[in-house]
């Protein structure tokens, strides 16, 4: 008799496993638990057994009949049928809530709008799906400009284009508040690029722009060290060098000190010391012109810096892509 018990649990699991449905599921079911099934009339059978028999092997079929409701109403809920009501534990506790976190450059997007708040500056936005007057010609970069290839585009069919800089914001904010003026606009931008480790197609930039009657290069370099000084909680220094970008003149690229080796010299600034950071200038009279604003009165600076490197450095992520797959494992951790 145990025998017997033993090999119809056994038979029963190997065929449960198999199940995947809700008819291969119900058929299983009325053949171990049917009116019919080999357990029943084993049951039936015990009628005629002793009384010693009756209580032991009673208990045992009892026993595995009650395993296998259990087993069968476990897998109904594994494959998502709904199970009768009479095994709904309303008192079970309830599986806790799955909750999202901000992507890491969101919030070191928030972040580095409130320092710049602090330091007056307006947060200002524009279209990613931008004309080509605002994304080139009105920052000097006519079509037949060289500099066009610096940036590979994504244009769409009836001439306009996926914004390849956020500088585009700066005519647009300085058409809408006029001078003086001080904004940061953070966005999507996009170019035609391979992905890998350390490129994307969609990535984040922060543009900045500061217009007044006397603005010069050497507040620049306050707001930038005051930024990413306060971003690192350390003492961070910033350096100048000539770099050309046809929307400002003189065009430069600002370093900022190697945060991970102190400026000793490391794999990540490339024994330098410094770690390249961002284009920037002194605003070109023909973009303010086509901000409308008057080029004899105000001058002022600008700069542009990817927010994905910043944020790669911050956090120690060594690939680029992690941002952008929304694995909600990744963004907890931040
Ligand atoms: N728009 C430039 C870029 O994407 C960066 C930049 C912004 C340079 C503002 C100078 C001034 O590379």
């Amino acid at each position: 008799m145990q025998a017997k018990l033993d090999q119809i649990k056994a038979s029963f699991q190997k065929e449960l496993l198999s199940v995947s449905n809700e008819d291969s599921l119900r058929e299983i079911e009325i053949k171990y638990l049917g009116r019919k099934c080999e357990l029943t009339m084993l049951l039936r059978g015990l009628a005629q057994m002793s009384d010693a028999d009756k209580r032991t092997f009673g208990k045992a079929a009892n026993v595995l009949k009650l395993e296998i409701t259990e087993q069968i109403e476990n897998k109904r809920s594994e494959l998502g049928i709904g199970g009768s009501e009479s095994t709904l534990d309303v008192t079970l506790p309830v599986e806790p809530l799955q909750m999202g976190k901000l992507n890491p450059l969101t919030s070191l997007q928030y972040e580095i709008e409130d320092i710049m708040r602090s330091m007056g500056f307006m947060v200002a936005e524009g279209p990613e799906l931008e004309s080509e007057y605002f994304n080139f010609e009105a920052l000097n970069v006519p079509a037949t400009h060289p500099a066009r290839d610096m940036q590979d585009t994504f244009w769409l069919e009836d001439g306009n284009l996926l914004r390849t800089q956020t500088s585009p914001v700066q005519i647009r904010t300085m058409l809408a508040h006029g001078a003086p003026l001080r904004m940061i606009c953070p966005g999507k931008v996009f170019r035609y690029e391979a992905m890998d480790a350390s490129h994307s197609h969609t990535f984040f930039q922060v543009e900045g722009l500061m217009l007044d009657e006397d603005t010069n290069i050497s507040h620049m370099k306050a707001v930038m060290a005051e930024l990413l000084s306060t971003l690192f909680g350390k003492e961070v220094k910033v350096r100048l060098r000539p770099g050309y970008f046809p929307f400002v003149e003189p065009g430069m690229e600002l370093d900022f000190s190697c945060l991970l080796c102190g400026g000793k010299g490391c794999r990540v600034c490339k024994h330098t010391g410094w770690v390249e950071f961002m284009g920037c200038g002194m605003v070109h009279p023909k973009v303010l012109e086509a901000g409308h604003i008057d080029p004899k009165k105000y001058q002022g600076f600008a700069f542009g810096f990817g927010l994905d490197r910043l944020a790669m450095m911050r956090y120690g992520i060594h690939d680029i892509r992690l941002f952008y797959e929304g694995d909600i494992r990744f963004t907890k951790q931040f």
